[in-house]
């Protein structure tokens, strides 16, 4: 079976009740990375699920990547929990990070060597903010829409960023991924596919959709749509 680790179905716009199915249906789809999203109700209003959900998850499911998506405050407190359950990639918010976390990142990534590290920004960061501390990730997460809830349009111009990160690692010889999250469609996914971007985190359009493998086919065509 061919895999598929372009598209990341984001968990949160599952039926909670049906997880089971939806996790094995998506293995069925050759799917290599499931996002799961951490909301504390601090860094941002909601609340949606954490450890306990994923170390179910975990147990029942061996043959998918779950990608932690910290939408929290203590992110690097948070990342180390995740990363002792087993979780092999994990991002969290540059704008929740303190000058302390940066200096922690190090020992994580000592720690816990074979799992990836990456920062997500939100709309409001911009890629110069994080030129800096871009060598320390594994990947940057671009959220194209504001943190905290499914079912939002897509920010105009977030795949500008995917552009620029893309520029500046092959510019600075970096090797971090670039993924994108938020509002992602068979509009939107080209915008982004053709800025550069290596995974796309679509929750709404892959979950809502009657038929979902014809969604993941549409997601992958390049072709700009009006
Ligand atoms: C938003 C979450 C996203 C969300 C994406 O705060 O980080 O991962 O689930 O959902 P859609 O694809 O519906 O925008
Ligand atoms: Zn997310």
């Amino acid at each position: 079976m061919e895999k598929e680790n372009l598209i990341r179905p984001s968990l949160l716009a599952a039926d909670f009740l049906h997880l089971s199915k939806d996790v094995e249906e998506m293995i069925s789809f050759g799917i290599t990375h499931c996002h799961f999203d951490v909301m504390d109700g601090s860094f941002v209003k909601e609340v949606s699920f954490g450890q306990p959900l994923f170390r179910s998850l975990k147990k029942y499911f061996s043959d998918i990547v779950f990608d932690v998506h910290l939408m929290t405050l203590n992110p690097l407190l948070q990342a180390e929990s995740f990363l002792s359950l087993g979780a092999k990639e994990v991002c969290f918010h540059y704008e929740a990070m303190t000058l302390g976390d940066i200096m922690k990142i190090n020992r994580l990534k000592e720690k816990f060597a074979d799992c990836k590290i990456g920062v997500a920004i939100s709309p409001e960061t911009s890629v110069n903010e994080i030129l800096t501390v871009l060598p320390l990730f594994d990947y940057v997460l671009v959220m194209s829409v504001v943190p905290g809830k499914g079912g939002q349009a897509f920010i105009e111009g977030s795949e500008k960023k995917i552009a620029d990160l893309d520029a500046i690692r092959k510019e600075k010889d970096l090797t971090f991924l670039i993924g994108v999250d938020g509002g992602i469609n068979e509009k939107t996914a080209p915008l982004c596919e053709n800025s550069g971007v290596d995974f796309l985190v679509a929750g709404s359009y892959y979950f809502k959709s009657q038929d979902r493998k014809l969604a993941l086919s549409c997601l992958h065509s390049k072709e700009v749509k009006e």
